[in-house]
């Protein structure tokens, strides 16, 4: 469980295909936060795309990067983070974002996180011969995880800016300074 929380920054969490890139993008715009990418850190600071790292070094020194980045992450202030998805299924990284940020799940069903997908090759997990139960199995891994956030929000049927609005509410309302007593 996260002990202490001291909420600077938003992180978004969720299945590939969820939305987290776009939501995350239009998010800190309208804050002027910064935006971070974990996938994008973890590329840059190794030199190679995610598809090389899993090729070349394979899943466990991909998932040893995503705890450092956690750790990374904790320095950071007035920023939307887009986490890659398997990221947060794993508690102590799940731990370490809610020490710092109100962390919002974007969920969607596995039909239509499909729909969003199939057209995209830069994802190694699901270059394979049936992605469709990949996903189904992948997601019932993760949902225990990421059904610990603090907002659940359903993209199925909302526009990436409609998802941001909700988000954008809840997080002033837990960054709210609490009422003056007089
Ligand atoms: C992964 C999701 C990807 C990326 C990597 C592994 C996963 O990020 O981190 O391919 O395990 O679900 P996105 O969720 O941003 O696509």
């Amino acid at each position: 469980m996260a002990s202490e929380r001291n909420i600077r920054n938003i992180a978004l969490i969720g299945f590939m295909g969820s939305g987290k890139t776009s939501v995350g993008k239009l998010l800190a715009e309208w804050l002027k936060f910064d935006f971070f990418d974990t996938d994008e850190f973890i590329e840059a600071r190794v030199g190679k795309t995610i598809t090389r790292i899993f090729a070349e070094d394979g899943e466990p020194v991909f998932r040893q990067y995503e705890r450092e980045v956690c750790e990374y992450l904790k320095g950071l202030s007035n920023t939307v983070v887009s986490t890659g998805g398997g990221l947060p299924a794993n508690q102590a990284n799940l731990d370490s974002l809610k020490t710092h940020a109100f962390v919002e799940y974007l969920w969607a069903t596995p039909e239509k996180l499909w729909e969003r997908v199939r057209h995209q090759t830069h994802r190694p997990l699901l270059q394979c011969p049936d992605p469709q139960s990949r996903i189904r199995e992948l997601l019932s891994i993760r949902e225990p995880y990421y059904r610990q956030a603090d907002l659940l929000v359903n993209t199925d049927t909302r526009s990436v800016a409609e998802v941001a609005q909700l988000i954008l509410r809840e997080f002033r309302s837990v960054r709210a300074p609490a009422p003056r007593q007089q």
